[in-house]
């Protein structure tokens, strides 16, 4: 059960087995859980088709290894605590019988209303602890959840559910956070009007705003949890079946759905959580991230409950009521082990340091960062002030189609160096790669950052076309799964990740394809074509900046802005808002009509006197003009 290397020494030696012998390596770790029959064979791979099976033969149910194994132990423990929006409400802490037993009796609840499994559910809910309930409901029974970040619109929704043929959306008549209320319930009855597939949507009374109910559709949590049972028998999974797809944007099309399966997941949800946090049996553990994101998923829901952990979800933002909100949480619960996004610490950071100094925080142990390069400013702030130079900060990178952390410390017991997420964990085999495809060995170097070896949560497929997987991921170089980031080895061997080398922008530790924004701002009908890059933003990390060319040059250009700005956002979300629209009236282009985005990046880079080589232009004069328009 105690998954936990103790000592670098260890790690390293752990690290030269998990190479050498991969296959015993992954036997040990999955020996300890919970079998419905033992697997036959550890690993089957080839990464052309791509096919790769993990522990085949095997059947489990995640959950009974989230719950039911440690009932006998742990029974009374606290599973979870959540603290509300509003900090003057009650939070609430559920043992882990309890938490079983509202799984168990949600299960039924799904399966009393037709749902079987291999469906797909989508769940669209707030940060509550009945999401959490909803997730290990779902993979009770089989059923395949896709969580949607209850920040999309109706439109992202509506072709996610397409895209997955969902039968079944769990939403809420609406949710807190901060001071804003978002109407659930309403944005997904916009967004089946156009959904043919869903038959039942199961409403959380959260509000209590008493949502229009479609009759035959729409029924109430509540209800449908009256009349069933406390216990439901967990559904013997296949290891290779599918546990959950999760959307995520790439550099081309419509986001895509990463498909994770049963067993692999399980164990390197565990191996990674226990080993990246050093997590001890008497831990309060806190993620901030939100259950839509793969980092949610895996630890805040499944990670901590395979390890027996307690586990705290908040349903709030960081600067509500102020920004304390966070500091004040850690104190109020003695969190031991705090995770979360540069971009949450800079937003921080920026209100000053009073906030985070009237608080103790000397629970803490470990800190911990994801979802973007950290950069030193806010690494040295975050380790002087949240961990007052006394934990440990581990710079966990990995991505939604890795499943778990890739590279990064190990607690204490890793070198720390700011800015470098560090070593990869055992079992992990990352490679870089230069221009010609060809792998790099020496150190001091940069390059492409593939990985050269299956690891168990690896992403199986895009969810209904595994052509697409291929090309994305599988295609660049053959033999390796190519990530989209660039990264740095230093001379110790620690990896430094440098940012995506696609077409993807990373906005507050979120991805978005830079196609997915523009074909969004096109549906407008003032725009005629868009392109769209990633800036340096000093909270964001990343903001994003468009060129847009409208059918005429605006006269009011910010009621433009307005218009194409709401266009996004009802295409996509608040979340992927442009930072910046400057109008043009044409797009640099070479003579084939590829946008020449290493110009326009530079240009709102603000360094527009290093455009280099623009001879292959077809019209090199509307670089001048973008470089005078630029915002
Ligand atoms: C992309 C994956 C994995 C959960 C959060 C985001 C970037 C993630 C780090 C880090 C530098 C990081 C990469 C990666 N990223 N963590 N510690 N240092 N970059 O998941 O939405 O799938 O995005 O986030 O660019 O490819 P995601």
């Amino acid at each position: 059960m105690d998954l936990r290397i103790k000592s670098f020494e260890e790690y390293k030696a752990k690290y030269a087995q998990s190479v050498e012998k991969p296959e015993q390596f992954w036997d040990e770790i999955a020996n300890s859980f919970n079998w419905v029959k033992k697997y036959d064979k550890v690993l089957d791979w080839e990464f052309e088709t791509p096919k790769v099976e993990w522990f085949s033969g095997g059947k489990l149910n995640i959950t009974e290894n989230c719950l039911d194994r440690h009932l006998a132990k742990r029974g009374n423990k606290l599973a979870l605590i959540w603290e509300p929006n509003d900090p003057k409400e009650r939070f609430v802490r559920w043992t882990y019988r309890e938490l079983y037993e509202k799984v168990c009796q949600f299960a039924n609840a799904l399966k009393s209303q037709n749902v079987k499994k291999g469906d797909r559910v989508i769940i669209y809910m707030p940060m509550i602890p009945e999401l959490k309930v909803a997730v290990l409901a779902c993979a009770r029974i089989g059923a395949v959840h896709s969580v949607v970040f209850a920040g999309f619109s109706a439109s992202a929704m509506a072709d996610r559910i397409e895209d997955a043929k969902a039968k079944v959306v769990i939403t809420s008549d609406g949710l807190n956070r901060g001071t804003k209320q978002i109407p659930l319930k309403r944005i997904v009855d916009e967004a089946l009007e156009s959904c043919s597939s869903v038959e039942t949507v199961i409403v959380y009374d959260c509000l209590s705003w008493l949502p229009n109910m479609k009759p035959g559709r729409d029924v109430w949590w509540h209800d449908v949890i009256k009349d069933v049972a406390l216990e439901c028998p967990a559904e013997p999974m296949d290891a290779e079946d599918m546990l959950f797809i999760l959307y995520t944007s790439g550099s081309t099309g419509k986001p895509k759905g990463v498909v994770h399966t049963c067993a692999g997941y399980m164990v390197y949800a565990a191996y990674s959580f226990q080993n990246v946090f050093q997590v001890e049996e008497s831990d309060i553990y806190w993620c901030t991230a939100d259950i839509g994101w793969i980092t949610g998923h895996t630890y805040i829901v499944y990670g901590p409950l395979l390890s027996g952990a307690t586990s705290l979800m908040f349903e709030g933002v960081p600067t509500y009521p102020d920004p304390g909100r966070f500091w004040q949480i850690c104190d109020k619960h003695s969190v031991n082990i705090f995770y979360t996004a540069p971009t949450a610490i800079r937003a921080l950071m920026a209100c000053g340091d009073d906030h985070v100094l009237s608080y103790s925080l000397d629970s803490l142990k470990v800190l911990g960062t994801v979802g973007e390069p950290i950069n030193e400013e806010a690494w040295q702030w975050y380790h002087l002030h949240v961990g007052k130079r006394n934990c440990p900060i581990v710079d966990t990178w990995w991505q939604t189609e890795t499943g778990g952390i890739m590279i990064s410390g190990l607690g204490a017991h890793s070198p720390m160096h700011p800015t470098h997420a560090g070593y990869p964990l055992p079992g992990i085999q990352p490679a870089l790669l230069n221009q010609e495809g060809k792998e790099i060995l020496e150190n001091e170097e940069e390059g492409y950052l593939c990985i050269k070896f299956p690891w168990p949560s690896m992403i199986r497929t895009t969810y209904g076309d595994h052509e697409r997987c291929k090309n994305v991921y599988f295609s660049h170089y053959d033999g390796y799964y190519f990530t989209g980031d660039g990264a740095k080895r230093d001379k110790d061997g620690m990896y430094r990740i440098i940012g995506r080398v696609d077409d993807v922008i990373n906005v507050s530790g979120h991805r978005f394809g830079t196609a997915e924004i523009e074909d969004a701002m096109n549906t407008n009908p003032m725009v005629v074509e868009s392109a769209v890059v990633g800036y340096p933003h000093d909270i964001k990390g990343q903001g994003i900046y468009a060129y847009v060319i409208c059918n005429e040059m605006p006269t009011d250009p910010d009621f433009a802005r307005g218009s194409i700005i709401e266009t996004v956002v009802e295409q996509i979300g608040k979340i992927a808002k442009p930072e910046k629209i400057q109008f043009v009236s044409g797009l640099p282009k070479t003579r084939s009509g590829k946008i020449m985005r290493r110009i326009l990046r530079k240009v709102a880079e603000g360094e527009a006197d290093k455009l280099g080589d623009t001879s292959t232009l077809l019209d090199p004069d509307i670089v001048d003009e973008i470089v005078s328009g630029a915002i």
